[in-house]
């Protein structure tokens, strides 16, 4: 078996690959969902072929405990827990704790990881002098890649050969605590405002919400109903398997890079509007149908066609081949919460005419596409306050624990392998340097 398959089965089943003459078995693993792969670890060495996978639509790039994904049945859970509860029951500190250690808390150990957090929550005072160097309409995702590595400036416990936990289980604190204060910093910078210190008797969601709106003249009001909301939406954004940017963190990390340098990479990766940018892309996109009054048909009709640059943000997903269970979570929490507070928001309606539309249109069925994770999340946001242009940074916050989560994972598989891809060359073939003036 390869290295690194701890904790698959081994089935003893084999795949074999007939080619010019040659025969090559290879092994079946199995995970615990009855998840079947071709182990090739092997592959180049026994036959001198490599796999090629545009995308990695097809390759495992690990094994891991940590997120179970059924995409066709729209399942997912936490180390083996449905979404669903830990959305409605958990704290986000708690599901935090349970993507990272394997385990829900007990006592004891929430109340340390509660601690660790709150004695880790401000950032260092010369690190606010990098906001001056920030213009007020630099997009916070930026402010916050280049916060996150510089914190390995600043708290130099991170990663080297002798990795050991008290330093890991302090760094990972470390950063789920001080990503809130960058980010609320982030956007009090936007505005002209002065940063808000974080406080010690608030929790996670609470401490973050009064970083953000806290001012000397407008101070926070805190509203239960929607401190729940964001833990909620934390939750639902905390981890996502072997996703880009998760995938990011872990090749970066595979180098021995420090945690702080792993989660800018994925940080960094998380921006793009086709991964955690869509969040974003899907509130521009709606407040553009609300402005123009375009059709929702017209709308669906450009998203299908191949020339128009218009794409249904917010739709569709590698995994998913079924309804999102985030986007559905959202999509009806959304609607309880708009009702209790007499809320009122026109892009949900666009929202939901748009998907009615979509999921009754025969491309969007025979591709299976359905709403995923960000097409009702902005939504949620801009009911709790948050700009558009914080939401990925929303998603960033949310999506930590499973990066560190995936990230220790790698280092606890042992040996560490760093991640190094092949290629198949399609360049010239053997030629030599032309000197300058014999060149056409
Ligand atoms: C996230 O991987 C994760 O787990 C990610 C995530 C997480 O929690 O980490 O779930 C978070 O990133 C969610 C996805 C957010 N992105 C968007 O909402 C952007 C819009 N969606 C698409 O760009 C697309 O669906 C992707 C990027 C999400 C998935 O891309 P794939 O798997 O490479 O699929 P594809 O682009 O090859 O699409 C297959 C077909 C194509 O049509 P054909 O070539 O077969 O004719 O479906 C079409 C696509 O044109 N299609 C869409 C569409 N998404 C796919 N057509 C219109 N609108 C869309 N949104």
């Amino acid at each position: 078996m390869g290295r690194g398959l701890q904790g698959v089965k081994d089935k003893m089943e084999k795949a074999t690959l007939k080619l010019n003459g040659m025969t090559c078995e290879l092994p079946i693993v199995e995970g615990t969902e009855n998840e079947k792969g071709i182990d090739i670890s092997r592959l180049r060495q026994d036959t001198g072929l490599i796999t090629l996978d545009v995308g990695y639509q097809n390759t495992g790039s690990c094994i891991s405990s940590i997120t179970y994904i059924d995409g066709d049945k729209g399942i997912l859970r936490y180390r083996g827990i449905p979404i669903e509860e830990l959305a409605e029951k958990a704290s986000f500190t708690e599901v935090a704790y349970l993507l990272i250690y394997g385990e829900l808390p007990n006592r004891e150990q929430q109340q340390l990881f509660s601690q660790r957090l709150t004695q880790n929550s401000m950032i260092h005072e010369e690190m606010l002098r990098f906001f001056d160097g920030f213009p007020p309409t630099a997009h916070p995702m930026a402010i916050l890649a280049t916060m996150v590595n510089s914190m390995s400036v600043y708290y130099t416990d991170y990663f080297t050969e002798d990795f050991r936990a008290e330093t890991f289980d302090l760094m990972a604190a470390s950063l789920i605590s001080r990503i809130r204060t960058i980010a609320a910093y982030s956007y009090k910078h936007s505005i002209g405002h002065p940063h808000v210190y974080p406080k010690r008797d608030l929790k996670y969601a609470s401490n973050f919400l009064y970083m953000m709106f806290d001012s000397p003249v407008n101070p926070y009001v805190p509203d239960p109903d929607i401190e729940r909301a964001l833990s909620t939406l934390m939750i639902l954004h905390a981890d996502h398997e072997q996703n880009c940017s998760t995938s990011a963190v872990r090749l970066v990390g595979s180098s021995m890079a420090n945690l702080y340098a792993s989660i800018c990479s994925g940080i960094c990766a998380l921006w793009g509007p086709l991964h955690g940018g869509a969040n974003q892309k899907v509130i521009e996109m709606l407040e553009e149908i609300k402005g123009s009054k375009l059709s929702i048909q017209s709308c669906i009709d450009s998203a299908k066609d191949k020339t128009s640059k218009f794409r249904l943000f917010g739709f569709g997903h590698r995994v998913y081949k079924n309804y999102d269970p985030r986007a559905r979570i959202l999509k009806q929490y959304c609607e309880t919460i708009f009702k209790k507070h007499n809320y009122q928001d026109p892009l949900i309606n666009i929202a939901m005419e748009l998907e009615d539309a979509a999921l009754k249109d025969d491309f969007f069925i025979q591709r299976k596409l359905y709403p995923n994770v960000d097409f009702y999340s902005g939504i949620l946001y801009r009911m709790i306050g948050i700009p558009t242009n914080m939401f990925t940074v929303m998603f960033a916050i949310g999506r930590l624990p499973g990066m560190i989560a995936q990230w220790k994972e790698m280092h606890d598989t042992v040996p560490l392998k760093i991640g190094r891809p092949r290629q198949i060359y399609t360049g010239s073939n053997l030629r030599h340097y032309i000197p300058m003036d014999e060149r056409g």
